[in-house]
């Protein structure tokens, strides 16, 4: 009797070791509460993937921090969205506790960060132009830090107008970079200041 139930068992544990998580969604809400709530159980910062799903338009409305993360893929396969208006950003980036960036992994091994090939989906719109048109400096937000990560590949990111730095590796070792696209091309002649 144990013969049979132990393989069982052992088939489980298999079956469940690595984790999605979907990152949820809300109309018109700011999409990064939920994914820090279910972030700092941290049911997803080993052996998973935490997938924004195609199909989805995220509002990433207040900065996102990752825990130290260990054979960790996030994916971006939907669309996300900075705020779109210039105030809202600059008192989250001006708040104390603000991470530095506007996507900030703190560290870990094996850790990929990997957009979409669909043209349409996985663009990260940091409504630069505004900020551009404004030729606004104060309070810029960085965009992702990919910091103290020892074993990570960033690939397919495609990053829509974004306000100022893109990416940072601070701290990291073994990165692999490859792919990525950040398409900072005014459309109304402003200079798109992005350094
Ligand atoms: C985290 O995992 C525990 C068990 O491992 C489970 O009870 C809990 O519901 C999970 N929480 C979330 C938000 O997934
Ligand atoms: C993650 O998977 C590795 C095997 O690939 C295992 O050694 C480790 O214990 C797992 N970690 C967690 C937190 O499940
Ligand atoms: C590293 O992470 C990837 C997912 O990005 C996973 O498929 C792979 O098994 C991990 N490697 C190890 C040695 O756990
Ligand atoms: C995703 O965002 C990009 C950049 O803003 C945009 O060109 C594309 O149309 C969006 N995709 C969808 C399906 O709305």
């Amino acid at each position: 009797m144990l013969n049979r139930v132990l393989p069982l068992a052992l088939l489980t544990s298999y079956v469940l070791a690595w984790k999605t998580f979907v990152v949820p969604h809300t109309d018109g809400q700011d999409d990064t509460p939920a994914l820090l709530t279910a972030l700092a159980t941290g049911n997803y910062s080993a052996n998973a993937t935490i997938l924004f799903a195609k199909g989805t338009k995220y509002n990433i409305f207040t900065p996102v921090k990752f825990p130290v993360l260990n054979n960790v893929e996030v994916r971006i396969e939907g669309n996300l969205s900075y705020p779109d208006d210039i105030a809202t950003v600059q008192a989250a980036v001006g708040k104390s506790g603000f991470p530095g960036s506007w996507f900030a992994f703190t560290g870990g091994n094996n850790v990929t960060l990997r957009g979409s090939e669909d043209p349409e989906w996985g663009w990260v719109d940091g409504h630069g132009q505004a900020w551009w048109d404004a030729q606004q400096q104060t309070n810029r937000p960085h965009g992702w830090a990919f910091s103290k990560i020892t074993n990570g590949v960033i690939r397919d990111m495609k990053l829509w107008k974004p306000v100022a730095w893109n990416f940072a590796t601070s701290g990291s070792k073994n990165i692999h970079a490859f792919n990525n696209r950040i398409v900072a091309v005014s459309s109304t002649g402003s200079f798109p200041f992005n350094t």
